[in-house]
């Protein structure tokens, strides 16, 4: 394929001209064909290409990540916190985070700069959110409370609806499986299987194998989960994040492949998994480490919010079920989508959705707008706490000149007991 001219302004938006002088426009617009390993789609549409693929750029001494000495992968002792996130969990593991499971904002935006090259904007976001949602607004716990986060922190396990998602490739359902962080065997296995019969030398679980399994997963969640609820944010942002990361964090990168490889070994690694000889599976959550000779992504090419932002606008494009914001009423199969117009008082509606940036916009303010009273008394706003402990973060969102959206109008959530059973949480 060739990239379409909005695909090279995306680059030069996303700045990726500047952090590339060498390449000249041409050049990004020559270099259009993606290989069989990194592109393509079982609905034909090509997912974003990556702009260190388009570059060619890979530096393997800034890009390898040790695995070794102070980072020597450690198993989790008792008390050490593990939870839904295999990238936080494989972190931790292996000491870039501390080993209890418990970072401040800080260690959080170095930590996933430093293993997985993410932009420090997006890292920045996550963290403050986690440390408002999730923790003591300045620290956060990846698993469970622990005393080591004060004012009743719930860590990102007790986050149901407010951060935790329903939908996740390899963690259950919340309320149909009682557990939201333990690696469920049927999905590993079905996400695993994904690329079954395919040579070794030929294996990527790319965007387009991760976001066929996200369909398939989101009609699991509504034939089998009488409390299905896709938020606003919890379904529009963090449940693709879930699948995207995969394979923009994941993958291999190398020369031959500066926009990553994600084979099956790599993806065992990440998420903890061993395959016995038997073929059967064991270890999953709390065993995830980071595979010898392994490559995170090119130096000026971290995943920032305006390339989550495509991949987002990509993903809703092919699968336009998965804006679906609404949830089943308490029967499986009774998923009813709710309106957008009436939702957000008019500032948006399912067309307008896909437009501009208005994906991650709505996501920023839904939460921007449902915060707790007591967290927006101490920290004042999302935006406060953003401007303070997140700059990247801050000017990120402040370029996406989001539309205006006064307050979401909750009320429309009562039906869907998925959403009221957490205490109204989104
Ligand atoms: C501060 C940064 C981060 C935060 C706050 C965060 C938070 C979360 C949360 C709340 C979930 C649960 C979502 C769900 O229920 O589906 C999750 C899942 C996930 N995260 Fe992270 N994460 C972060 C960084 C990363 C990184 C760097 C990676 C790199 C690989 C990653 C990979 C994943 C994956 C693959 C899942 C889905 C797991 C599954 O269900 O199979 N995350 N993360
Ligand atoms: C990553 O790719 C390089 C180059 O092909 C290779 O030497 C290395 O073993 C790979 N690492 C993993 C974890 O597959
Ligand atoms: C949503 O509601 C608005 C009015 O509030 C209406 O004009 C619109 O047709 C509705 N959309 C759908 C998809 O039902």
């Amino acid at each position: 394929m060739k990239f379409s001219a909005s695909t090279v302004s995306f680059l030069v938006a996303i700045g990726i001209v500047d952090a590339f002088p060498h390449l000249a426009l041409n050049e990004l617009q020559r270099r259009g064909s993606i290989g069989a390993r990194s592109g393509g789609s079982a609905s034909g549409v090509p997912f974003p290409p990556d702009p260190a693929q388009v570059s060619g750029y890979f530096d393997p001494a800034l890009q390898y990540v040790s695995n070794k000495g102070a980072h020597a992968f450690v198993p989790p002792g008792p008390g050490d916190q593990r939870g839904p996130c295999p990238g936080l969990n494989a972190m931790a593991n292996h000491n870039y985070i501390p080993h209890s499971g418990v970072g401040s904002i800080t260690d959080f935006i170095t930590g996933t700069y430093k293993v997985f090259g993410m932009g420090l904007d997006l890292g920045g976001f996550l963290a403050v959110y986690g440390a408002a949602i999730d923790g003591d607004l300045t620290s956060w716990s990846i698993g469970g409370p622990t005393t080591l986060v004060g004012l009743g922190g719930t860590g990102l396990i007790g986050s149901h609806n407010k951060y935790e998602a329903d939908v996740s490739p390899t963690r259950p359902d919340l309320y149909e499986y009682g557990n939201n962080y333990q690696v469920n065997w049927d999905q590993w296995k079905a996400l695993y299987n994904k690329q079954a019969g395919v040579p070794d030398d030929q294996v990527n679980y790319n965007l387009a194998v991760l976001q066929e399994f996200r369909s398939e997963r989101f009609q699991q969640s509504i034939t089998q989960n009488p409390y299905f609820f896709n938020g606003p944010f919890s379904g529009v942002a963090v449940q693709p994040a879930a699948y995207t990361f995969i394979y923009r964090f994941m993958g291999n990168k190398s020369a031959e492949h500066p926009d990553g490889v994600l084979n099956r070994e790599t993806l065992k690694a990440f998420f903890g998994v061993t395959e016995n000889a038997d073929g059967s599976f064991s270890g999953g959550t709390g065993h995830e480490y980071i595979p010898d000779n392994w490559y995170k992504r090119a130096i000026g090419d971290e995943y920032t919010i305006p390339f989550f932002l495509l991949d987002l606008v990509y993903e809703a494009t092919v699968y336009p079920q998965f804006l679906d914001i609404g949830g089943n009423t308490g029967k499986p199969n009774t998923f009813t989508p709710v309106n957008i117009t009436d939702l957000t008082n008019g500032v948006y509606n399912t067309k307008t959705l896909l437009q501009g940036n208005n994906l991650f916009c709505f996501a920023y303010q839904t939460v921007q707008n449902t915060l707790p009273d007591i967290i927006t008394g101490i920290i004042g706003s999302l935006t406060n706490a953003l401007a303070k402990y997140a700059p990247d973060a801050s000017k990120a969102i402040a370029t996406l000149n989001c539309p205006q959206l006064a307050g979401i109008n909750e009320a429309q959530f009562e039906k869907f007991p998925g959403y009221t059973k957490g205490g109204n949480a989104i």
